[in-house]
């Protein structure tokens, strides 16, 4: 398996090490416009495999021409947003990075799965397909739905293997947990277990923000998190994951998180296991996604 990994900053160079040190790949290509960073970056992955004795073949390369034949296409390249933004301050300047990057390794890398990590990344991830023609999908409220679990374990406290369930919807402000899904130790979730649905649900979508606001940015959750989804793709794993897929709605292909198989390929999804209400919840994040989606595409169209 090849992949390649299309920005190095925070997030994509821990997507990256997670990656290459999980040994399953057998290339790894890395880029970045920073002059030098994606090679010095070589070099410390050379270390760190040296030392876990793994033959991952490492190119960190300024050269966009050098991605090419990937199997699998990581997009972090984007800006991050800022303390008081929303990701979804961010879709130009990003869209136009997607648009750019649409045209020049979309033709080296026919037929890769791209996995959008760069935000308003479920919009950015819609924004690639459309200009790529690709397959594209976003790691969407997978991280939402290791940040339920974990808050959930912690308040409950049990081990955080014996939550589960998932969050769909958009990745951010809009993010819905399936509360159909939610299960401790077997059991569905009620609220008489000890903790209230909206303390869960404002920790999921709080706690980003005050890890950006002290740490510069998210890093380790997310960064770990991705990699499984890389690794499920990889390795054919077909787990369940709530990541954003494609979904014509309209005229335009969008993308909305729900728990769906991941493999090689990507499906079936559960959401016909879901209660009504989450139902409800999913279909009117997909509506809401769509018109802001079409506003911020017309946006883009008069900023070029
Ligand atoms: P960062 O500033 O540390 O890194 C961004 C990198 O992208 C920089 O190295 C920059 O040089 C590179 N870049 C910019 N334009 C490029 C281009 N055209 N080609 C190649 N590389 C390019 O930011 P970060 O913290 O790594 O975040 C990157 C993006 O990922 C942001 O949009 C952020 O919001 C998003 N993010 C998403 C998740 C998630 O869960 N989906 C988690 C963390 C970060
Ligand atoms: C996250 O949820 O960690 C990412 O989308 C980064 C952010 O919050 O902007």
């Amino acid at each position: 398996t090849k992949v390649a990994f299309i920005g190095a900053g925070k997030i994509g160079q821990t997507i990256a090490f997670n990656v290459i040190m999980g040994g399953y790949v057998d290339e790894a290509i890395i880029y970045d416009i920073i002059p030098e960073l994606p090679e010095k970056f070589e070099h410390e992955l050379r270390h760190a495999l040296a030392s876990r004795k793994l033959k991952t073949e490492v190119l960190g390369t300024n050269n966009i021409d050098d991605v090419s034949g990937s199997d699998i296409v990581v997009i972090t390249a984007g800006k991050p947003r800022k303390p008081g933004m929303s990701r979804r301050d961010l879709f130009v300047d990003n869209a136009k990075i997607m648009i750019d990057l649409a045209d020049k390794i979309a033709k080296k890398n026919r037929g890769a799965i791209y996995i959008m990590v760069a935000n308003p990344v479920d919009m950015m991830a819609s924004v690639f397909m459309k200009y790529s023609g690709e397959y594209t999908i976003s790691t969407g409220d997978q991280v939402e739905t290791m940040r339920m679990r974990s808050y959930l374990a912690k308040k409950l406290k049990v081990p955080v293997y014996d939550i589960n369930g998932y969050v769909g919807g958009e990745h951010g402000e809009d993010a819905v947990v399936l509360w159909s899904t939610v299960t401790v130790k077997g059991k569905p979730f009620t609220e008489e277990m000890g903790v209230s649905k909206s303390e869960v649900e404002d920790y999921v979508k709080k706690i980003p923000g005050e890890i950006i606001r002290v740490m510069g940015g998210t890093t380790w959750g997310p960064g770990t998190i991705i990699e499984e989804i890389v690794r499920a793709i990889a390795l054919n794993e077909n787990k369940v994951m709530s990541i954003a897929f494609p979904h014509k709605y309209e005229d335009e292909v969008i993308h909305v998180s729900e728990p769906v198989v991941v493999g090689k390929t990507i499906g079936p999804s559960l959401e016909p296991l879901l209660d009504e209400k989450d139902r409800w919840h999913l279909m009117a994040s997909i509506k809401d996604f769509y018109s802001v989606y079409k506003e911020n595409l017309k946006q883009l169209e008069e900023s070029i």
